[in-house]
């Protein structure tokens, strides 16, 4: 790469992001990292400068702060970003009624409203600079009805199909809209969703970010990490929805 290359990641100061975070300082040269914890993206971005010759700029934002995410919309307007990582996002496992509903619309204005807006925001500027793309982090949980997550379950399959069709929409624009969808990772997110993961194989965040940024590099629109949770995604394909669905009701009861 002869010019200045950047790449915005959100929720970069734990787990997936984290590792894109790692993977990606060593090819771009500027990066910019998104979290709310300012001191924890701070210490990341003297990491990054160690260990990579990269500019890193860290920029916290409460993506569920309707102010803030707008603040961060005008900041990415005035930068050339080449690629964009919309990975930040929230989990909740439990009996529907048992979480209160402001729980469900925090996780919604996370998942779903800020990824929508921040992919309106930096889709034109990318297809206009000849960006690289956007990868929206969805999960193998978007493949199908989740009991006990269920409202995590439809906002990934939200962000699943936003992706796939943005894809296609902007297929001949020279950019590349991906969806990764991962099965469980050893992250944080399995303690704040409050989730067991007993029985469930953890991929590691390393791996997981070096297999999506390679599917990203062949222009995949969806892809699914492990082909154990590609087994799973065609045998819940195959199979009609309310058999799946009980199956899964099954494997994720009590899970705390
Ligand atoms: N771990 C899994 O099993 C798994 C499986 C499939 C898909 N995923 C998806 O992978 C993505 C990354 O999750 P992870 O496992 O790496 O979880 P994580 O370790 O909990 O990381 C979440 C990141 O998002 C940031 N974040 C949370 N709320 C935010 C907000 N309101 N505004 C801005 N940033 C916010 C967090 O930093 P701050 O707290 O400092 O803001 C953190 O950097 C998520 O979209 C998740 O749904 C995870």
């Amino acid at each position: 790469m002869n010019e200045k290359k950047t790449v915005l990641i959100t929720g970069a100061s734990s787990g997936l992001g984290e590792a894109f975070s790692h993977l990606l300082a060593a090819q771009f040269q500027q990066i910019i990292l998104v979290a709310r914890d300012e001191s924890k993206l701070q210490v990341l971005a003297l990491e990054l400068r160690r260990l990579y010759a990269v500019d890193v700029l860290c920029w916290p934002h409460d993506l569920t702060i309707a102010d803030d995410l707008q603040r961060l919309i005008a900041n990415i307007q005035q930068h050339k970003i080449d690629l964009f990582i919309n990975n930040a996002g929230e989990g909740i496992y439990g009996e529907f009624h048992q979480i209160p509903a402001a729980q469900y619309a925090h996780l919604i204005e996370l998942n779903i409203t800020a990824l929508t807006a921040l992919n309106h925001a930096v889709i034109p500027q990318l297809i206009a600079n000849q960006g690289m793309g956007v990868i929206n982090i969805a999960s193998l949980a978007a493949l199908q009805p989740l009991p006990f997550m269920a409202v995590y379950a439809a906002s990934k399959s939200y962000v699943l199909h936003l992706s796939a069709a943005l894809a296609e929409e902007y297929r001949h624009s020279g950019i590349t809209i991906m969806a990764l969808c991962p099965g469980f990772i050893q992250t944080p997110f399995i303690d704040k969703a409050a989730i067991n993961p007993r029985g469930f194989p953890l991929a590691n965040p390393v791996t997981v970010a070096a297999q999506g940024w390679n599917a990203f590099l062949r222009h995949k629109s969806v892809y699914i990490t492990g082909y154990r949770n590609r087994l799973l995604a065609l045998l819940m394909r195959l199979s009609p929805r309310r058999l799946a669905t009980r199956v899964a009701f099954y494997l994720m009861r009590q899970r705390h």
